[in-house]
């Protein structure tokens, strides 16, 4: 079944669009996938808005830099629970596999993506480029020195710096800071080469990240969107809506590219 909800006509037009989006790929010069919280939905973490949401059990305050930098225990604590707790033992899922396969293959050429994961890379993708950074860094808000998460014993909240004592922060872009420069940069550069962009489980609706799919289309790249609902900018610019999951219908894709 893909598509939630779709009867037996509307599966089969479903499955002539996938076969179709297969043929599009493997004729694109220069594809890229650009992903969002909804990709992983099925390896266990849950998205930010929407059924199961975050925000809607969680108030986003405690992901805002100022407030952060008032109350790093409270963010801390809150922090733990809505990532830590739930990132650590996360595998990679089908969509993610099909990804990494595609890029192997250069079906695609990368991943622009909002995700914090890391499971992209986790499934083997190399060329991926984070909008909203990744939760297995910390960085220290005072010196700016760099750890990797299991440096940090998160029993004893707030984590500090070994070298200036300062707090450390998730490496993850909260509400309020700029996405990092590298990535900002080799997206822009990405989305300006393109001519088809699979944008796979995001509601389209935090910036600067949503502004590049809006680019890719701008620039006459085809937009193939996968979403289980459509998303804000489903109706604006994706030439091809493929509605259902993202490892059923990837997995689909990923059968017709032979993968
Ligand atoms: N397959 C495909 N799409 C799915 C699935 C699934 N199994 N489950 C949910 N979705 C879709 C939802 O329909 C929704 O459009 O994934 C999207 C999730 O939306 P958000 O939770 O808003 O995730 P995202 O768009 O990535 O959020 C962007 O917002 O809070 C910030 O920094 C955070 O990176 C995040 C940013």
């Amino acid at each position: 079944m893909f598509g939630p909800g779709l009867n037996r006509n509307e599966n089969q037009m479903l499955s002539a669009s996938i076969e179709k989006v297969a043929e599009l790929i493997r004729n694109a010069k220069y594809a890229i996938a650009f992903t969002g919280a909804g990709i992983s939905v099925e390896s266990g973490i849950p998205p930010f808005r929407g059924d199961g949401g975050v925000w809607n059990s969680h108030h986003p305050i405690y992901l805002e830099i100022d407030f952060f930098r008032k109350k790093p225990l409270q963010s801390w604590i809150k922090i733990k629970e809505i990532f830590y707790d739930n990132l650590g033992d996360a595998e990679p899922n089908i969509a993610h596999k099909v990804l990494a396969k595609m890029e192997e293959r250069s079906f695609i050429e990368s991943v622009i993506t909002q995700n914090i994961d890391h499971l992209h890379q986790k499934a083997g993708s190399k060329y991926v480029y984070e909008l909203h950074g990744n939760y297995k860094q910390l960085v220290c808000i005072e010196c700016g020195s760099e750890y990797d998460i299991s440096f940090a014993d998160l029993n004893y909240l707030p984590p500090t710096c070994y070298v200036c004592k300062g707090i450390l922060k998730p490496d993850i872009v909260f509400f309020n800071e700029p996405i990092p420069q590298f990535a900002k940069k080799r997206s822009f550069e990405e989305v300006s080469k393109t001519d088809l962009m699979l944008m796979i489980g995001t509601n389209a609706e935090v910036l600067p990240a949503a502004d590049f799919p809006v680019l890719a289309k701008k620039n006459g790249a085809k937009i193939i969107e996968i979403n289980i609902k459509k998303s804000q900018l489903t109706d604006k610019i994706s030439d091809i809506y493929l509605e259902g999951k993202a490892t059923e219908i990837l997995g689909k894709i990923g059968e017709y590219l032979y993968l």
